[in-house]
């Protein structure tokens, strides 16, 4: 049975959606159908198809009663919008239907387990929020909320273990057909943790341990966890709220943090490594799924929650997830790269070797804003290494957005003073990279209103948003000294373009 309150929202989205054309869109990041979009929710494989919920307010394009957004897609690219999926229509969800993750149940169903907000009035006066875990069933279309929901609520925390902030269930398959799920927490000084429950049948859940803990290290509170194998190591990856920056590693504000470990002899997670997960602007609670081929695809939020308020009230969307990612593990440090499904997107190839230069240079064919272009670089000159790099793009008379790598710092950052902000928010970031003799490898993917930069082949990655109108599609190359380059750019097609 299908509740007003839901059946309201799909009306409203299917009718809003049609003033939104393709062109006001992203080629091939997903959108909102209509209004505001928040982190990615239940990204699974089902029926052959992949899914992507998110959180998502219909209604405007501010954060607000939090609804599941739906789409499908059979290369991670192209993406169809089904009906919202999910609303807060009921008592444990009436506040909202927080973040939460999709499985497939051995009778063919798809249960999403997810956050149900309930605020709740106190005798003594004023009110007090509880999250708590429930789960709904579906055919990938429609789905009906558990009766007896929620299955996993404050009776089930760990001493000390806050019951305002515990959300973003991210549910696994064990190996004996039995279900894990990790829970991001805190303490009553809002420090950081995550909880793992275990259920024999995705219904009946049971506390096991705490996977991690913060002790102070890396923000407050860590939302949206998510916790898997790869390349023979165990990834816990979490977003932490309020960070304090560490060197170039970390940033203040909300941040993407991965800790590499592997399990103990009693089961536990022992941390051996950290890392960001992205250096740049935009970039949010992450979550991955596994590809049929047994890729580890991740796709996270590209926005940043201290940017939002910027956003004016006449937008009909707001907010873009990421490329997907496939994940590796490469000497100790997650890789990143745009999903392989992207190349069928490219076309128009245009291709310079060893082209030696100093000062600003243009390349015949190189612009664009849906753009998958390589830049391969090496000092000119080896006895007298260049100082400084850059590729300028969204570029026009007023504005850049721009990428420059200082090979004597190992520094590369990204900027987007110019691309058309009018508010005094973060606009650049850096990160330290690896270098060997001013070497350095570009891969920068553009899409209209984003700019994702792999390094290295995806030793680091900063992600942008831009805000420049789209007839700055200019692109331009800087070098303070001497540079060669290789350069293979291509145009990307939007989602309607066969
Ligand atoms: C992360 C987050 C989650 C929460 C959701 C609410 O961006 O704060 O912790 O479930 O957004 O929309």
């Amino acid at each position: 049975m299908i509740s007003q309150v839901l059946r309201d929202a799909r009306k409203y989205e299917e009718t809003a959606q049609k003033a939104i054309t393709q062109e006001m869109r992203p080629g091939f990041h997903l959108s909102p159908r209509v209004g505001w979009m928040n982190d990615p929710n239940g990204f699974s494989v089902y029926k052959g198809e992949y899914h992507l919920f998110y959180q998502y307010n219909p209604y405007s394009s501010h954060w607000d009663t939090m609804h599941w957004g739906h789409a499908v897609s059979s290369d991670l690219l192209h993406w169809r919008y089904l009906p919202a999926a999910l609303a807060p229509d009921t008592t444990s969800d009436r506040d909202g239907c927080f973040s939460g993750s999709a499985v497939t149940l051995p009778d063919g169903r798809q249960m999403l387990i997810y956050t149900g907000v309930e605020k709740i009035s106190l005798p003594e006066g004023g009110d007090c929020v509880l999250q708590r875990q429930c789960l709904a069933f579906g055919d990938g279309t429609d789905y009906e909320k558990y009766g007896k929901n929620p299955v996993i609520d404050e009776n089930s925390l760990p001493e000390g273990g806050s019951k305002n902030d515990f959300r973003d269930p991210k549910i696994f398959e064990r190996a004996d057909g039995s279900y894990g799920c990790v829970v991001g927490n805190c303490d009553g000084e809002r420090d950081g943790s995550v909880l793992l429950f275990g259920s024999p049948d995705g219904y009946t859940w049971k506390f096991e341990r705490v996977l991690a803990k913060n002790g102070g290290r890396f923000g407050k509170m860590w939302e949206c966890p998510d916790f898997f194998e790869l390349d023979g190591k165990q990834v816990l990856i979490v977003s932490p709220q309020e960070m304090l920056p560490q060197g170039f590693e970390y940033h203040n504000g909300n941040g993407t943090l991965c800790l590499i470990g592997h399990c103990g002899a009693d089961g536990e997670f022992v941390e051996e490594r950290n890392q960001s997960v992205d250096y740049g602007i935009d970039f949010y609670a992450p979550q991955t799924t596994l590809a049929p081929d047994g890729r580890r695809i991740m796709i996270g939020w590209m926005q940043n929650w201290d940017t939002c308020p910027v956003n004016g009230p006449n937008q009909p969307w707001f907010g873009q997830m990421s490329l997907p990612r496939e994940l590796s593990i490469k000497d100790g440090r997650l890789i990143q790269k745009p999903v392989r499904e992207l190349e069928d997107m490219r076309k128009n190839e245009v291709r310079y070797e060893n082209i030696t230069f100093t000062d600003v240079m243009k390349l015949e064919g190189v612009k664009g804003r849906k753009v998958d272009m390589e830049v391969t670089l090496r000092p000119g000159d080896t006895e007298n290494i260049y100082h400084k790099f850059a590729v300028r793009f969204a570029q026009n008379e007023n504005y850049q957005t721009s990428i420059s790598f200082r090979p004597y710092e190992g520094i590369v950052k990204v900027d987007r003073k110019f691309s058309g902000t009018r508010r005094a928010v973060i606009h650049q970031r850096r990160s330290l990279v690896r270098t060997e003799g001013g070497r350095l490898k570009l891969r920068i993917i553009l899409d209209r209103f984003s700019a994702e930069i792999f390094v290295n082949d995806g030793e680091h990655v900063l992600t942008a948003t831009m805000y420049t109108g789209q007839e700055a599609d200019g692109i331009s190359f800087f070098a303070d000294g001497k540079v060669t380059m290789d350069v293979v750019k291509y145009d990307l097609m939007d989602a309607d373009e066969k």
